[in-house]
């Protein structure tokens, strides 16, 4: 199991003003924590809810599907190029970055185990496609087109190059080249894949974008790249399991949403910084801010009340964001929770040699590397709490498989549980349709003429 660690939060810590009595806090809002637990739980099966992501654990079938095919198509690719965008793309890219071995893509075929390399294109940038395209030989590439919607602005751009790029090089057999991850029925893609006859995955029904990591759009790639799917799987159950425990003191998911809940309501403290002391872990940053950003920013309440809610997820790494950010965390406005992500055991051990010994860095040769980087967070930690700033730790044994299903799925409950303590909808994104309507519009969809002009004299 993860440890969570919430010390640095408690008022006799970090002071009345920024700190919290945990105590009294917990067994308060223990009931209220005891229902949303429930009733998540036993509304996660009904249609319309959204709540279908807590099941993803316990698709074998899925895992089934998955490695099935993975396991047919070994050997003939060199690389898997997947598109999409948000959350088609972030948990993918965080799960890869934190898995396979770093520096992955430049690993020979021998070190990758026969493996593919693994690219993820999710913006609509020329340059970087174009930059992508002059260096992928499409003849050894899978394509993976990841879209719940099927029909988003940017993955079907980016499809649409990469679909002509495949025939003019592939002839027909551009077809075996190409796995879409979409709904079951509904969507663009899936009338073009049912057309073309391309092999699809399925998004299953009530699962967003941002909740999706454990379906077919991230266990397909993961299973490509030979990620262990079952491990990850198994560490996503094991953790749906504790947190099944709706006594507050024992569900390290509620405890994390309580305190960022209380922390912004009573202690102005609205920004949250995700920061892992582990570059493998750096996309992870990236997938919680998406995760926490769309879920939890909204404009009304259940009730139709204009809340204009949402903490500000932001995005660090340590050590290197010790060098950017923590002057601002120590010294600025004290009104952000530091939630600290530290990985106890690195699966190498790399010496500082004893060099320089007699010099004002003699003292770090003989040291290694872990121990650094976690004397590191240790003593930003410290520092935090000198000045009176709110932190939680995350601890992981180590990266693996299991533990990083453990930690995805474990911040997926806290920001359901979190979204009910604010009386929002979670699962929604309305604020998004609006510029994608305008984008629609400036690109000449039909259907939007009235908009395109509007926008035009707005502009003008
Ligand atoms: O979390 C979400 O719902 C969004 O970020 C979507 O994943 C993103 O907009 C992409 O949508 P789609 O998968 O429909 O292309």
């Amino acid at each position: 199991m993860l440890e969570f660690d919430y010390r640095n939060v408690k008022a006799e810590i970090v002071g009345e003003e920024n700190g919290l009595n945990l105590e009294e806090a917990f067994n308060n809002f223990n009931d209220k924590i005891a229902r949303i637990i429930s009733d998540l739980n036993s509304k996660k099966d009904k249609p319309g809810q959204w709540l279908q992501w807590m099941n993803l654990g316990y698709s074998e079938e899925t895992v089934w599907l998955v490695k099935e095919y993975a396991a047919m198509t070994q050997g003939l690719f060199d690389n898997v190029l997947v598109l999409g965008i948000g959350g088609s793309a972030l948990g993918g890219m965080a799960v890869c970055e934190a898995l396979l071995q770093p520096y992955w893509n430049l690993l020979s075929e021998e070190q990758r185990n026969n493996f593919p390399r693994i690219f993820f294109l999710d913006n609509v940038d020329p340059d970087q496609i174009n930059g992508l395209l002059n260096i992928l030989d499409l003849k050894k590439t899978l394509v993976n087109v990841i879209t719940k919607s099927g029909s988003t602005a940017e993955t079907m751009s980016q499809f649409m190059i990469l679909k002509n790029r495949l025939q003019e090089e592939l002839g027909d057999n551009y077809v075996r080249h190409i796995v879409a991850t979409t709904d079951k029925n509904s969507g663009i893609l899936r009338q073009i894949s049912n057309e073309e006859g391309y092999k699809t995955f399925v998004i299953p029904d009530d699962v967003g974008g941002r909740f999706s990591v454990f379906s077919a759009v991230g266990l397909l790639p993961f299973a490509l790249v030979g990620i262990d799917i079952e491990e990850l799987v198994q560490g996503v159950k094991d953790m749906d399991l504790a947190l099944k425990n709706t006594d507050i003191w024992h569900n390290i998911a509620a405890q994390n949403a309580l305190i960022h809940y209380l922390m912004d309501t009573q202690k102005g403290k609205n920004l949250s910084v995700m920061m892992p002391y582990s570059t493998r872990l750096k996309y992870v940053a990236d997938w919680f801010v998406q995760l926490w950003a769309e879920s939890l920013g909204k404009e009304k309440d259940n009730d139709g009340n204009i809340v204009h809610i949402g903490p500000t997820p932001i995005k660090a790494l340590g050590a290197t964001d010790q060098h950017s950010q923590i002057q601002l965390y120590n010294e600025g406005p004290n009104n952000k929770l530091i939630n600290f992500i530290r990985v106890k055991e690195f699966d190498t051990t790399l010496e500082i040699p004893k060099i320089f010994e007699f010099t004002g860095i003699g003292y770090l040769g003989g040291n290694t590397f872990n121990s650094l980087i976690n004397a590191e967070a240790d003593a930003t930690k410290v520092a935090l709490v000198d000045y009176q700033r709110p932190n939680v730790t995350i601890t992981l044994e180590k990266v693996n498989p299991y533990n990083i299903g453990q930690l995805l799925y474990m911040l997926e409950v806290q920001t359901a549980i979190i979204g009910e303590l604010y009386n929002i909808n979670t699962f929604n994104q309305p604020g998004v349709e609006q510029a994608k309507n305008y984008t629609y519009a400036l690109m000449g969809r039909a259907g939007y003429e009235e908009s395109a002009a509007m926008l035009k004299e707005k502009m003008a």
